[in-house]
């Protein structure tokens, strides 16, 4: 069955269409650079983007696939163009690819409440135009599935071999969950504060390096082989849960640096030095990265599961994909992460292919005016 899905859990209005496992059509906007001035994502600033954004890119989504599929070709020579998007909205055309999609995924949460509430009324308002049915899917369920999402031509093909430990690092959740067959979950540990993207980026922004703080931080820490000068602590590392907790560290980076400002010289009118500035960055990834690693260590002995999926957004970061790679060649075990990079990050295309596996057990929304977002929906 063929969906169209939409995400707007946070700062990314996305839309895709799927079939199965296969992406037929991807649309994402990015909002980062409304929000990097402010440091993160502002609420506000996100609903508007949304709202402003939601049509556009359900139309795009509608017209890549088009092409994609070759459906309605007759109807439209000029690819690419703004004009074609504009021919798109033409009523009878939508409609029309209407007709080959079965279903409408929706994300419900987790997320900002604000952001969740734009995609929840367009899928509502397109199912109820279009007379589809609506299918409900948890954010986090899309992190994990993302690990197997394929490309139009059905690539990567490898098949579930359940069960997976599966742990989730964005910049909103850090969590372990045994995967334990299709839709079935079960959360085994959690980060009790931050997560740890969301650390990443605390520590960049107090390193004036901007906002989204991971990619930034990548980049530095390896010009310098990833070095881990300060060796700032790992947290939770000696209590025997899986559970997860940044914030301390986030607040020893504080006044670590606080610190330095007024024991040592001031570098450059208050601001620290580039050299500082890599080893800060590189030791701080070190310290967050180092615990996900004795942690998942933890988590794949305890449970004895050695196949591992890792999803979010931090996992689009290659010093992490290399230390899991070589934690689980210690346990004989593999690791899958998101086949392309746009799978790491926030994506429709992830809550399609769960939508998939929904549709499959005959899982549709049964009441749409009674579907709300749930922004703290945990799996
Ligand atoms: O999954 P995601 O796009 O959104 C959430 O659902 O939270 O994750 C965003 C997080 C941010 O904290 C960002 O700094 C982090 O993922 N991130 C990275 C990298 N790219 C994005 N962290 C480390 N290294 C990266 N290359
Ligand atoms: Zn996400």
């Amino acid at each position: 069955m063929k969906i169209l899905a939409i995400d707007t859990s946070c700062d990314e209005t996305a839309v895709a269409i799927t079939d199965g496992r296969k992406v037929l059509s991807n649309v994402i906007y990015s909002q980062v650079l409304l929000h990097k001035k402010w440091g993160g994502v502002v609420p506000s600033i996100a609903k508007r983007a949304h709202e402003e954004r939601i049509d556009f890119v359900v139309e795009n989504a509608l017209n890549n696939f088009r092409r994609s599929t070759k459906i309605l070709s007759r109807l439209n020579s000029s690819p690419d163009s703004v004009g074609v998007v504009r021919h798109l909205v033409s009523k009878n055309f939508v409609s029309r690819l209407f007709d080959n999609i079965g279903a409408i995924a929706i994300t419900q949460g987790p997320g900002l409440a604000v952001a969740l509430e734009v995609g929840i009324k367009k899928a509502k308002e397109l199912a109820k135009k279009y007379r589809k049915k609506l299918i409900a899917v948890n954010h986090l369920e899309g992190h994990i599935y993302s690990a197997f999402v394929q490309n139009s031509q059905g690539n990567p093909k490898q098949d579930f071999k359940f069960p997976y430990l599966v742990l989730i690092v964005s910049g909103g959740h850090t969590e372990f969950i045994i995967f334990k067959n299709h839709l079935e979950y079960q959360v085994i540990g959690e980060t009790l504060d931050d997560a740890a993207g969301e650390a990443l980026d605390k520590a960049a922004k107090l390193l004036g390096l901007g906002y989204p703080g991971g990619p930034v931080i990548e980049r530095l820490a390896k010009e310098i082989n990833n070095e881990d000068f300060h060796h700032f602590p790992r947290p939770m590392l000696k209590s025997n849960d899986l559970n997860f907790s940044f914030s301390g560290l986030k607040t020893s980076f504080y006044y670590f640096l606080k610190k330095r400002e007024t024991s040592e010289v001031k570098f450059e009118q208050n601001k620290v030095r580039t050299s500082e500035v890599k080893l800060l960055a590189s030791s701080f990834q070190e310290a967050v990265f180092d615990t996900l690693i004795k942690k998942t260590e933890k988590a794949i002995k305890q449970t004895g599961i050695n196949r591992l999926i890792i999803g979010g957004g931090v996992i689009a970061n290659m010093r992490l994909r290399k230390l899991m790679r070589d934690l689980v060649k210690e346990y004989k075990g593999e690791v899958l992460f998101p086949s392309y990079k746009y799978l790491t990050g926030d994506n429709a295309a992830m809550i399609g292919i769960v939508a998939g596996f929904k549709a499959e057990k005959n899982l549709f929304v049964k009441d749409i005016n009674e579907l709300d977002r749930i922004p703290r929906w945990s799996l």
